[in-house]
């Protein structure tokens, strides 16, 4: 089987960078990204590569050599499959917010949509790849509505789960650690292993059975999810007995065995993957019946909430015990830094609690936009949209964010905001200026000396 033309639903963070490279890296092959969303579509669509809906360093480069090419995007869902012999699905699987499983398992209705559609309008055989991040056993699902309710064409499924970090997605993607391929038929995974090997060496290609493939990537996110939160857990520690968290990751990481990555003590990890991957793997856990697997798991959730929390309390705390009036400067908004994306960002709900003690916050975020900080805050549900945007203002230039501010919490570790101007910027704060750094990001700006109240987490 020879990949001549490729469809990926859903042109997201995960479908957009991905087809993208596939496509500039694959000039034979015509790749169609098709979504819903008809705005998105006309954002990668447009002239202007600033304007692409996914904020990626090297992304527009990518965009721009290969779009108009063999790489297309499109809101025409039918044609796009029609046309594809091999189709991805990346569309959203958030965790599900009503019924059995609310709160913790994922929720499949748009996956389900989109193999419902692929079955109506297939009329040859199709290799359906799973790219979403998806409980084990999904393609089971997916098999039985292809084959239910398809027009008696041949379907062959494989797994093959994303491991690219936003913010880093286009260097991910063109020196993957490893591309991991999981499915039952031999020649269609051949089909695939045959498309990534046009960049990757092929040992860093792995197969292996679909489900082995499907667990793969909830254990691989569990277990960085698993060390952001162990060190978290000793940020706390350290604060206490007057050790550094980061000369402790430090001495450990130098140990080959543990390794210097995922030791950065933080406000919390965010993103849209590791906490609802983890809720999944302990969702699944318990209903297999074994609560002990989930009851560990769950652990890291749980010291991540924490770390959130604490954060928040010590500002508080660390202000007279209270906040009720006063400005705090917020630094970041996104998850983490290179990226747009906010999702379970600690900003939001660190933010909440702060909102609950009645501070005013004004956010800077280079990347972020009014509308999403407002719309993270509505979505919590905690206070009307009205009384979010009487409390929380945004705006374009960090300066004007501090002015006046009781304090500056860093959120985000965005490089710019080591380069600021910090003897400028405590002039004019209420004093005593205080910064709390979520991020352990300004270490190297000397802050008690400029005259700062300096908090770092882990310190
Ligand atoms: C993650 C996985 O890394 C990736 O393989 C998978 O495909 C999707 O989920 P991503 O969510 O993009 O990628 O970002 P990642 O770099 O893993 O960071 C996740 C969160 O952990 C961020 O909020 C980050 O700030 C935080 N983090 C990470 C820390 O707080 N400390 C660290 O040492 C590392
Ligand atoms: P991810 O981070 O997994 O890429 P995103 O939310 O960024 O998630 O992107 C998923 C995309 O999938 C969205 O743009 C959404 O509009 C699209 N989508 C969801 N369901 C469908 C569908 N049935 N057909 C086409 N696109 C879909």
């Amino acid at each position: 089987m020879k990949i001549k033309n490729i469809c990926c639903i859903g042109a997201g963070y995960v479908g957009g960078p991905t087809m993208s490279v596939i496509a500039q890296q694959c000039p034979e092959i015509t790749v169609t990204i098709v979504d819903i969303n008809a705005e998105r579509i006309a954002a990668w669509n447009a002239g202007d590569l600033s304007k692409l809906p996914v904020y990626e360093p090297g992304l527009d480069a990518v965009v721009a050599e290969a779009r108009g090419r063999n790489l297309f995007f499109s809101t025409d869902v039918e044609a796009a499959i029609a046309a594809a012999d091999m189709i991805f699905i990346s569309v959203n699987t958030p965790t599900k917010t009503y019924g059995k499983g609310k709160g913790m398992a994922a929720d499949l209705k748009y996956i389900e949509l989109c193999a419902r559609q692929i079955a109506a309008v297939a009329t040859g055989d199709k290799i359906v790849v799973e790219k979403s991040t998806l409980p084990v056993r999904t393609a089971e699902t997916l098999k039985s509505i292809l084959h239910n309710t398809g027009n008696g064409v041949g379907f062959h499924i494989l797994s093959n789960p994303e491991f690219l970090a936003e913010g880093t997605a286009i260097a991910d993607l063109h020196k993957p650690d490893r591309v991991l391929i999981g499915g039952e038929n031999p020649e269609a995974v051949q089909a695939l292993v045959d498309v990534y090997a046009a960049w990757v060496p092929r040992e860093r290609i792995l197969t292996t059975n679909l489900w082995s493939s499907e667990l793969s990537k909830l254990t691989a996110n569990a277990f960085l999810a698993q060390r952001v939160s162990s060190i978290n857990a000793i940020s706390e520690l350290c604060e206490k007995t007057g050790a550094n968290v980061d000369e402790v990751a430090r001495a450990i990481g130098t140990d080959s065995r543990i390794g210097p990555k995922f030791l950065k003590a933080s406000v919390g990890f965010g993103g849209s993957c590791f906490q609802k991957d983890i809720l999944n793997l302990v969702y699944i856990a318990r209903s297999y019946g074994l609560h002990e697997v989930a009851h560990y798991w769950e652990q890291v959730i749980a010291m991540n909430d924490h770390q959130k929390r604490r954060f928040a309390d010590n500002i508080v705390q660390a202000m007279y015990n209270t906040v009720s009036g006063k400005k705090i400067a917020f630094l970041g908004w996104a998850f983490k830094k290179d990226t747009n994306d906010t999702r379970e960002s600690a900003a939001i709900y660190v933010a909440d609690a702060l909102l609950n003690e009645e501070a005013n916050i004004v956010v800077y975020d280079p990347k972020v936009s009014a509308e999403q900080v407002y719309a993270d805050l509505d979505y919590l549900g905690t206070r009307s949209p009205g009384e979010n945007r009487k409390l929380v203002e945004v705006v374009t230039d960090p300066y004007d964010a501090a002015d006046r501010a009781h304090a500056i919490a860093v959120l985000t570790e965005w490089d710019e905001f080591k380069a600021y101007d910090w003897h400028r910027i405590k002039d004019h704060m209420m004093k005593p200026a205080f910064v709390f750094d979520g991020r352990k990001l300004l270490g190297g700006n000397d802050l008690p000396s400029i005259g700062f109240q300096y908090y770092a987490i882990g310190e």
